[in-house]
This record gives structure tokens, C-alpha cells and sequence, in this order.
């Protein structure tokens, strides 16, 4: 193993999901700038060629596709799009989700499906359609985005929780079934970390003082936390690891 070359992507490419969002598109940034082609796939197009032009500078090409994630058809459009257009899929970043806080005796069908739909199905279906083209090429590196509510039972987020925690499972299944061909399938767990889904619940200073005070590190996350190790899990040092959730955290779980 050349160690100094751990993280050069040169001659990778990747598909993100959420690519626009705050976290996912710090991945883009952090693939092109290992020298990896990515595609940031996004319902939201905001800020896509911004991402796509800061990508482009490190001389990579980028590439954003429209998809809709309650839909498998759009799922499997967007898998075929970025293959089609980047020439294969070394690396899945199925990173989309939301978040919906209510009590439980408050969420109704229509929340459960939402939630569900984007945040568990989806993340079925997109790691499904993008396996089949890695099972191909018997190489491929899948990371999830799941979260420290899958391990812990914080209030207001039954539906949330139960949508990470099933990502948490699914992950080892999907590794155990795919590790013959040569794909790991991780995952990581992010700590709070201030993105567009998350500012307005985090400037209420009570909730900033509390959240804080239950990290050992004393900080929220930022998305720079979470692409350092999505590319230490997409690179050869992480070979040997399949099936994990990787908590980043600050020792949020720690107790
Ligand atoms: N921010 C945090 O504190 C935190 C903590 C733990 C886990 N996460 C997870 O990180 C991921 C990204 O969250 P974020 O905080 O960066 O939020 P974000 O809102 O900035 O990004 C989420 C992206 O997903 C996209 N998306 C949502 N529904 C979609 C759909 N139906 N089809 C296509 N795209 C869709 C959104 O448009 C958005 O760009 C999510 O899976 C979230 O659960 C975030």
C-alpha cells in the first residue's frame, strides 16, 4: 500500500445523493479535490453550479442529475444517467435524508411515509440499482448516511430513528451479501452538525447550550467532519472494513 497515496481518487468517480445539500455537497468539494469525477444527484437544484464549478476547478468533471427519491424509476434513471456519464460508479455516497420532529402520538400516515420513503426505501433502491452496476465490474465502495440516532433514543424523532436505525442493519446485510463481489457497504453516523435541515432548530440558544453541553468535544459537527471520513471509508486503507457505522460524533455516544 502506498500510504502517502491513500486518498488520491484520481481516475475514481463518484455518486452522491443529496449533492446540493450542506454535508453532501462537502463531499463533492472533498472527492474532486482527491481528484475523483463526481456526480451530485439532488430533487433541489440550488446551488448546483456552484458545487459543480468549485469541483470543475480541481480539474475533475462534475455532473448534476435531477432525481426525485420517492420514486424507484427516478432512482434508476439517475444510476443509469451516472454511469452513463461518468463511465462507471466507484463510490456511492447515498447520503439524502430529512428530518421531520414531532411526538409520536403526533405523526400521521402521510409523515410516516415521507419519511420513510426518502430516508429508509430510498436508500434501499439507490444502493440496489447502483450494487447491480458495481456486481459487474466486481469493485465498488458504498458509503450510507445514517446518524447517532440510530443508536440512541432521542425524543421526537421515532420516525427518524427508526429509519437510521434500519440503515444501521441494512448495512451489515448488504455488506455480508456483497463482500463476494468485492463492494463494502458502510456507513456513517453523524453527531449534530449545522446544515440547512438543521440551522433553525440549533439557533435557539437554549437548544445550541444543551446539544453542546452533551458533546465531549464541546462543538457541533461540520460537514468537514463527515467527508474526511467518507473518503477514508471510500479509499484502499479502508479495504478491510465492511458493515460498520462509523460514528462522528465528538463522543456524543461516548455515555
Ligand atoms: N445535519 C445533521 O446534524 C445530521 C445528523 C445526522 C445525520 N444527518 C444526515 O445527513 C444527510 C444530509 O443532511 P443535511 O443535514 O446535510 O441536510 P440538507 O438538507 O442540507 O441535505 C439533504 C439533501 O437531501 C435532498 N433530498 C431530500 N429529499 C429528497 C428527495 N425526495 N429526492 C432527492 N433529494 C432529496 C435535499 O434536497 C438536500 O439537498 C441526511 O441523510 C441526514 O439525515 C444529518
Amino acid at each position: 500500500m502506498n500510504y502517502s497515496k491513500m486518498l488520491d481518487f484520481t481516475g475514481k468517480t463518484v455518486l452522491i445523493t443529496g449533492g446540493t445539500g450542506s454535508i453532501g455537497s462537502e463531499f463533492a468539494r472533498a472527492f474532486a479535490s482527491c481528484g475523483a469525477d463526481v456526480a451530485i444527484a439532488d430533487i433541489n437544484p440550488a446551488g448546483s453550479e456552484e458545487i459543480l464549478s468549485d469541483c470543475e476547478k480541481f480539474g475533475r468533471r462534475a455532473y448534476f442529475i435531477s432525481v426525485d427519491l420517492f420514486s424507484v424509476e427516478s432512482i434508476e434513471e439517475m444510476v443509469s444517467s451516472a454511469a452513463q456519464k461518468l463511465g462507471k460508479i466507484d463510490v456511492l455516497c447515498n447520503h439524502a435524508g430529512f428530518n421531520n420532529r414531532k411526538n409520536a402520538v403526533e405523526y400521521t400516515e402521510a409523515d410516516w411515509d415521507k419519511l420513510i420513503g426518502v430516508d429508509l426505501k430510498a436508500v434501499f433502491f439507490v444502493a440496489t440499482a447502483t450494487a447491480r452496476h458495481m456486481i459487474e465490474r466486481k469493485t465498488g465502495k458504498i458509503i450510507t448516511t445514517a446518524s447517532v440516532s440510530a443508536a440512541r433514543g432521542h425524543k421526537r424523532l421515532s420516525i427518524y430513528a427508526s429509519a437510521k436505525g434500519g440503515i444501521r442493519q441494512m448495512t451489515k446485510v448488504l455488506a455480508h451479501e456483497w463482500a463476494e463481489h468485492g463492494i463494502t457497504v458502510n456507513a456513517i453516523g453523524p453527531g449534530y452538525v449545522v446544515t440547512k435541515q438543521t440551522e433553525e432548530y440549533v439557533k435557539d440558544p437554549e437548544i445550541f447550550k444543551y446539544l453542546v453541553s452533551h458533546i465531549p468535544m464541546g462543538r457541533l459537527g461540520a460537514p468537514a467532519d463527515m467527508a474526511s471520513v467518507v473518503l477514508f471509508l471510500a479509499s484502499e486503507g479502508a479495504s478491510y472494513i465492511t458493515g460498520q457505522t462509523i460514528f462522528v460524533e465528538g463522543g456524543r455516544l461516548i455515555d
